[in-house]
């Protein structure tokens, strides 16, 4: 997988020709390089290709209707004109490169191109004579010429009609290209997400997580000095419980262990544990996962997303009366344990020590941690490792919009392989929603390579 469109929008225009079918594996080739990608459909594409295809690989509702408006009441092809980086019309019928010389938007594709200062790529595709045709000929010469489009032209081979000839749509991989080389030397058009066309929610994503556990820890701890006084954090807890939210909309059954938070919880829908010390978060946490810190055969949980902003120290002695202030106060504090990291030891049936003494915890669960970090990032693979997780999502809570009390958080993945895939600056629910995308994707592998074995298995 290479990223040669990595932070672009891309607007991928479909018409109706045979081959429309082809354009939902160019919307994966385009993702796959590392494109957002919104589709559109003229009414005759809806006849070949439903939506829906579409929107699952998108991730974005497809624009159908030339007069939709989008859910904030902003026109559709507008948006998709006013921030996309680059138009691509495959395939591009006859029909619509008429419709396009002549300036004519009766579709939302046409009346995108018409909107739009990004460049434009059509790949035709058609029968034979209707490609030699002087009419089509003039049609490309004017987008061409006048227009400045980019024309990927079609390629010879059998045709719909049983013929053989000029028409058939240009290979994949060679629209995408001309799609890459039309962006390559232009600056990011709209960055800000919230700004280009909204993503899909619900029916897409909402049931890729049921029959699965979810354990999510929220918020941040609290450790007692004495009885009126703590040491806390400013974690609010949005970032956990938004995760819990969305696995639960996504048909996840999840436990949700909280410290303090300021966030309306999920009450009747997850099963909620309520902590306050580090001490009582480590209970209630191996006591999910595990029936308790001896470790069992088999897992209680497909996932864990430990959000919680665990306090690194406890006051060694917390005073059982108030601490009166004539004396002046010096704490001993006593480093907490690091509960995602004995969590990972268990499930991974290795000791204190590392050494793997005992089974590991069937099926594999995948473990999930967060890592706020003041300034560099450089500290988070080797937390990744040291905490034996999937997936560390790392931000920067020092940087404007990222961290507590925010409603966004920017933050950057890292997986176990070395992968690290950075977001732009999202609603912490859509962070949530990609976090779960990867933990729902990982799980699904999880499985398939489960069924494999299982199969390979000699008989007994
Ligand atoms: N964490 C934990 N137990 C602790 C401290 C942290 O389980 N005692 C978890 C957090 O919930 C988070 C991850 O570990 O998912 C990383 O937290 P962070 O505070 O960044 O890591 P630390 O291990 O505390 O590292 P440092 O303080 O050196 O940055």
């Amino acid at each position: 997988m290479t990223d040669r469109l990595a932070g672009r929008l891309i607007a991928l225009g479909v018409t109706g020709s045979i081959a429309a079918y082809k354009a939902i594996e160019l919307l994966r080739l385009l993702t796959a390089d590392g494109a957002d990608v919104v589709v559109m459909l003229s009414p005759s594409a809806t006849r070949f290709v439903g939506p829906l295809s579409f929107a699952a690989l998108s991730r974005h509702p497809v624009e159908t209707e030339i007069l939709d408006l989008l859910p904030d009441g902003r026109i559709g092809h507008v948006v998709i004109a006013d921030t996309a980086d680059a138009l691509v019309v495959a395939p591009a019928t006859a029909h619509w490169l008429g419709s396009m010389a002549a300036g004519l938007a009766g579709d939302v594709v046409t009346a995108t191109c018409l909107a739009t200062s990004a460049p434009v790529i059509a790949a035709p595709a058609m029968d034979g004579d209707m490609w030699t045709h002087p009419a089509t000929r003039a049609n490309v010469q004017r987008l061409r010429s006048d227009f400045g489009y980019i024309v990927v032209e079609p390629e010879s081979g059998p045709l719909a009609s049983g013929q053989s000839g000029v028409g058939r749509l240009a290979d994949l991989g060679s629209i995408v290209d001309a799609v890459v080389e039309a962006t390559r030397d232009r600056p990011v058009r709209q960055p800000d997400e919230a700004a280009r066309p909204p993503l899909s929610t619900g029916p897409i994503r909402d049931s890729d997580l049921v029959g699965r556990h979810l354990v999510v820890t929220a918020g941040g701890t609290r450790e007692p000095i004495d009885p009126v006084r703590f040491i806390g954090n400013r974690s609010t807890g949005r970032m956990g419980v938004a995760v819990a939210e969305a696995a639960l909309d996504r048909g996840a059954r999840v436990t949700l262990i909280v410290a303090d938070t300021d966030v309306p919880l999920p009450t009747d829908r997850a099963h909620l544990i309520r902590v306050e010390t580090t001490g009582e978060l480590r209970a209630a946490l191996l006591g999910a996962l595990f029936g308790g810190d001896a470790p069992p055969a088999e897992a209680r949980f497909d996932a864990l997303v430990m959000a919680a902003a665990v306090s690194d120290f406890t006051p060694a002695h917390p005073a059982e009366r108030k601490i009166g202030r004539e004396a002046g106060l010096t704490l001993e504090l006593q480093a907490t344990p690091d509960l995602l990291a004995e969590a990972g030891r268990i499930a991974h049936g290795l000791d204190s020590g590392g050494a793997e003494t005992r089974a590991r915890v069937t099926p594999r669960p995948v473990l999930v941690g967060f890592a706020a970090e003041t300034g560099s990032l450089g500290r988070a693979a080797a937390k990744l490792a040291r905490k034996g997780v999937d997936l560390l999502v790392v931000n920067d809570v020092s940087e404007p919009g990222s961290g507590f009390g925010t409603d966004t958080n920017r933050v950057e993945v890292l997986g176990a392989a070395g992968d690290r895939t950075a977001l732009p600056l999202l609603s912490k629910r859509e962070v949530a929603d990609r976090l779960l995308d990867r933990i729902a994707e990982m799980l699904d592998s999880r499985d398939a390579e489960a069924q494999t074995a299982a199969m390979h298995e000699p008989p007994r």
